[in-house]
């Protein structure tokens, strides 16, 4: 049996496309059902559908033995214990630094609202600039404009969120899109299936 983590959300409706393409189906009544497992065309593969911050977790444990995860995710948990196979060039974004303006970067200080913690700590460590990180869970755009910090690291896109919340990209961090990571244990145990399939999913992109 092999069990791949997909991440629920925005990066799931790319993925179902290419998995599809790749061999590896999920009927819409397993997709609309409640579950959690979730049974596929094929009797010796099932996927689970998780948050996307849980997808490394899962997969560093071997609870999954492949998975499908934004690179900020991976990055900011550190990807112990498995192995980052293949860009899959989906819910591409990059990460970035933004602020009203650049003068408001101009601290002693700064103070960096965001979800990307470890990220953040590491860029303004690697620039030696001294900052206060704090942590929030969504909506960071709100956080430079209510004066909770002087800037945010967040995903940007389209630039479309900054600009309605009066932000401007500043400095970009890392160019974001979907990796299929593998479990290192499974990854020697289930070598030809996992083999098999990311040739599989290498040629559907
Ligand atoms: P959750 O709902 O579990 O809190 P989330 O809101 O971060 O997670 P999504 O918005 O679905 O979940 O984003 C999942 C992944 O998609 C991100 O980790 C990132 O890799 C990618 N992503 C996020 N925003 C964008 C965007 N605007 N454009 C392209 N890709 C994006
Ligand atoms: C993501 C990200 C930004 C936005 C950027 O949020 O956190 O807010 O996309 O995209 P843009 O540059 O094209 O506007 P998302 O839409 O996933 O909402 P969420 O953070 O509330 O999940």
């Amino acid at each position: 049996m092999l069990t791949i983590a997909l991440s629920k959300g925005r990066i799931l409706q790319q993925t179902l496309p290419l998995l599809k393409k790749a061999g590896l189906e999920i009927a819409d009544t397993e997709l609309n059902s409640r579950k959690l497992i979730l049974d596929t065309n094929l009797k010796d593969v099932k996927v689970i559908i998780v948050r996307t911050t849980d997808v490394p977790v899962f997969v560093q444990h071997g609870a999954a033995d492949m998975g499908i995860a934004g690179k900020d995710v991976l990055l900011e948990h550190g990807a112990s214990n498995l192995f980052e196979i293949l860009d899959l060039n989906i819910a591409k974004c990059k990460l970035m630094v933004a602020a009203k303006s650049a003068e408001h970067l101009q601290q002693n200080t700064l103070k960096v609202a965001t979800k990307y913690v470890n990220s953040a700590k590491r860029y303004f460590q690697e620039k030696s600039q001294p900052c206060e990180i704090i942590k929030l869970y969504g909506a960071m755009e709100l956080a430079p404009v209510v004066g909770l910090s002087h800037c945010i690291v967040d995903l940007v896109d389209t630039g479309n969120t900054l600009k309605a919340n009066g932000l401007i990209p500043l400095e970009h961090i890392e160019d974001i899109s979907s990796r299929l990571v593998v479990n290192s244990a499974s990854f020697k145990t289930k070598n030809a299936q996992i083999k098999t399939w990311i040739s599989a999913i290498e040629n559907s992109l």
